[in-house]
């Protein structure tokens, strides 16, 4: 039995948040109405399981191991390292195969097709892996999770899943797994509840350079491809105080980039009620002392404009970069999906921030194949991409998803052709990527050595966010450096050490 369907620990759970009302922005969509702040005794209650689960593990010899496998955005990965924190307060240490793990989580994305198909043939392989070790446990979370077909069908066709929950519940893991162990049954906890703002749930980074803070959860701009919405539930935001805390800790602890997540990081705050919006709080995560560059993601068009540029500009620690979505060129196609802008005011947001930070490093994501979208609504893409001159672009394939709006839209395009366009616009933009590369060569930029390549080269980022290759000693990673570049690629820069 989950949580949903125990009264007790349900009641107890009601008893321990407070519920306020979040806004919504479209009266249409489906009815997820409240934002249920986990009240701190709440999580001190999950510990305390973490603490009968850890007990547990140790009546049996051997230290218990644990795979967490991650799909998707940056979010999962910062929710995945949430689940870590939990795990690794149960006792268990962590391995990067579940051949031999105790317990396999996989946390999943749903965002296309492809994703969901990856993880289901994931899932279908570990009846192998739990054929051998038949006390693994099976656990699938993640946006996936929250899919009542999905769940369904996991249920049904994957009978040695052990625990399945959506990411509203994340906070929740070390209840839902004391009652898998205990109870012995599978568990379910995939309903659609209210989205969720849980502090201090613990926390084990997997980089001690580079760390993700999750500004927000959830959205609400029901763009009419997306998936986000309906397994994220409503946009809610950290307060700032709990944000400015972790990015203390962070700098603190030396970290040298730090990026701030949303979905839609430019309507932060608005669900506050505390007149701070996200331009203000880059200033203030700017003013936190040491020696990081400020990364966010992600910025809708309708959203962002010349407050947020101003503040970026102004702001020594935020790097000169925009991950600025346009979806599509085509007004017409951009009105079909929901967007909000059009073609002629995205152009004007580039230029204005631009005119504000001219070397700025301008990355974007495009849809191709939008259902109706013409041959020349396709060739209004390609004219944006040569008009914006991206740094990189990520490209996708229009990929149906249940329930959304995109699903039941006529969509005669041949897959052929789409696919056409789509390997057209790819190899038109890594031209411009490989053009706009080259102007760096001759150059010497700051950069933030992050990693050793299986080359042995050390991988380093610009402050703009580049790739550089370079030659040097491994003891330089997590420093900042200056490079000199003297060759480039499509993907990458090539330089030296100064
Ligand atoms: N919140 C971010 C996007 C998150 S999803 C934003 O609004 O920009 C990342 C990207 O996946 C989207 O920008 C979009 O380009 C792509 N995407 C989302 N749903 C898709 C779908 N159904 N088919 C193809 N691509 C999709
Ligand atoms: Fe999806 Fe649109 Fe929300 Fe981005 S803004 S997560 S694309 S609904
Ligand atoms: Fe995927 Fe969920 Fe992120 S659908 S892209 S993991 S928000």
């Amino acid at each position: 039995m989950s949580y949903l369907e125990n009264p007790v620990s349900l009641c107890y759970t009601i008893f321990c948040i407070t519920i306020c009302i979040s806004q919504i922005q479209n009266p249409e969509e489906p009815a997820l109405k409240e934002t249920l702040t986990i009240a701190p005794a709440e999580i001190d209650r999950q510990l305390f399981y973490c603490d009968r689960i850890r007990a547990r593990l140790a009546e049996r010899p051997g230290q218990k191991k644990a795979f967490v496998d991650t799909y998707g955005c940056q979010q999962n990965e910062a929710d995945s390292e949430r689940l870590r924190g939990y795990l690794a307060r149960m006792g268990y240490s962590f391995t990067d195969t579940e051949e031999g793990a105790d317990l396999v989580l996989l946390n999943t994305c749903a965002i296309r097709e492809h994703a969901e198909q990856r993880v289901f043939g994931n899932v279908g392989a570990l009846s192998h892996t739990k054929r051998r070790h038949p006390a693994q446990i099976i656990c699938v979370c993640g946006c996936m999770a929250r899919q009542d077909h999905v769940s369904k069908r996991l249920k049904q066709s994957f009978p040695y899943v052990d625990l399945v929950f959506g990411p509203q519940l994340l906070w929740q893991f070390p209840e839902l797994l004391l009652e898998k162990l205990d109870g012995g049954k599978r568990v379910f906890a995939t309903d659609d509840v209210p989205g969720t703002v849980a502090e201090g749930v613990p926390v084990v980074r997997q980089n001690d350079i580079k760390g993700w803070v999750s500004i927000m959860y959830g959205c609400n701009n029901f763009c009419t491809y997306c998936i986000v919405p309906y397994v994220r539930g409503r946009e809610r935001s950290r307060r700032p105080e709990d944000i400015l805390a972790e990015v203390r800790e962070l700098a603190r602890a030396g970290y040298k980039e730090i990026t701030l997540l949303g979905q839609n990081v430019n309507s932060y705050g608005k669900d506050l009620d505390l007149g701070v919006d996200f331009a203000w709080l880059l200033e203030q995560v700017n003013e936190v002392p040491g020696e990081f560059v400020i990364r966010f993601m992600t910025s809708h068009p309708k959203d962002a404009g010349e407050r947020l540029f101003d503040v970026m500009a102004r702001c020594e620690k935020v790097a000169p970069s925009l991950h600025l979505p346009f979806q599509s060129g085509s007004s017409r196609v951009l009105k079909a999906m929901n967007r909000h802008y059009t073609r002629e005011s995205y152009l004007k947001l580039v230029h204005q921030l631009r005119a504000r930070i001219p070397d700025v490093v301008l990355t974007s994501d495009v849809i191709v194949g939008f259902p109706g979208e013409t041959q020349e609504e396709f060739e209004e893409t390609m004219s944006l991409i040569e008009e914006v001159r991206y740094d990189a672009l990520y490209t996708f394939i229009f990929s149906p998803r249940r329930g959304t709006p995109a699903e039941k839209l006529e969509d005669p395009m041949p897959k052929e052709q789409k696919s056409a366009n789509f390997q057209r616009l790819l190899k038109r933009q890594n031209e411009i990527s490989g053009e706009k590369h080259r102007a760096y060569v001759g150059g010497t930029y700051r950069c933030l050595v992050d990693g050793v390549g299986t080359d042995g080269r050390l991988s380093a980022r610009t402050v703009g966010g580049r790739l550089i290759h370079l030659e040097g000693s491994a003891s330089l990673v997590g420093t900042w450096q200056q490079a000199r570049i003297s060759d480039s690629s499509t993907w990458a820069l090539f330089g030296d050490l100064v």
